[in-house]
């Protein structure tokens, strides 16, 4: 275990085996609809590629760059929409996927602005992990891989300052990692 992180939360063979669940779910609920799945950039990167193959019907995929964090462990507050797909999403059936859903606003801002273009047939959401305790906003997720606690958790995509994206399991990171760097 990297030494930084305090415990492990889900490993690699939990984490494959409810993705694959995922897959399977979406695979079912979505057939014969013109699906494209859509990556929240950078964190959902990993979960993404996995889900990807765990889906057995056609989909397409495409990616948005989402900010809402910079290198804090808290939500500054506003969502900045970087890059947003410019294919036209007339009549598909959107599932934006993304890695945590935390105080909700990156994922209500993402839904909000696929809803403002008209063509969309449907919004749906995928998160692989959920963490209720600090909902800002009324909104879950259509799939929801697990449930955690308020702890600041990396690996699998998920950071603090970029690190510790490439640790194939998820783990609690430890306080005094972050410590110094908490928003005011
Ligand atoms: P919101 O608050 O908009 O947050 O729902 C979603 C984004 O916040 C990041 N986030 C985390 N990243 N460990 C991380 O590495 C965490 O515990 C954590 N909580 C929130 C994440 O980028 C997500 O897309």
């Amino acid at each position: 275990m990297h030494r930084d992180i305090e415990r492990v939360l889900f490993s690699e063979d939990a984490i494959r085996a409810r993705v694959t669940e995922l897959g399977a779910s979406i695979t079912e609920d979505l057939s014969g609809q013109d699906v494209v799945l859509l990556a929240l950039l950078k964190g959902s990167v990993i979960f993404f590629a996995d889900l990807m193959r765990s889906v057995s019907s056609q989909i397409r995929v495409d990616f948005a760059w989402v900010s809402s964090y910079g290198d804090r462990t808290e939500s500054r507050g506003t969502v900045d929409l970087k890059v947003f797909p410019d294919e036209d999403l007339g009549g598909k059936t959107v599932v934006v996927v993304d890695d945590i859903l935390d105080t909700g606003r990156t994922l209500a801002a993402v839904v909000e602005r696929l809803r403002q273009d008209q063509g969309v047939a449907a919004v749906k959401t995928c998160v692989l992990l959920d963490k209720a305790a600090r909902r800002v906003i009324d909104l879950g997720a259509d799939y929801v891989g697990f449930e955690v606690d308020d702890v600041f958790v990396v690996g699998y995509g998920l950071d603090h300052a970029d690190r510790y994206r490439n640790l194939p399991y998820i783990g609690v990171l430890k306080a005094d990692c972050y410590g110094g760097d908490e928003a005011s």
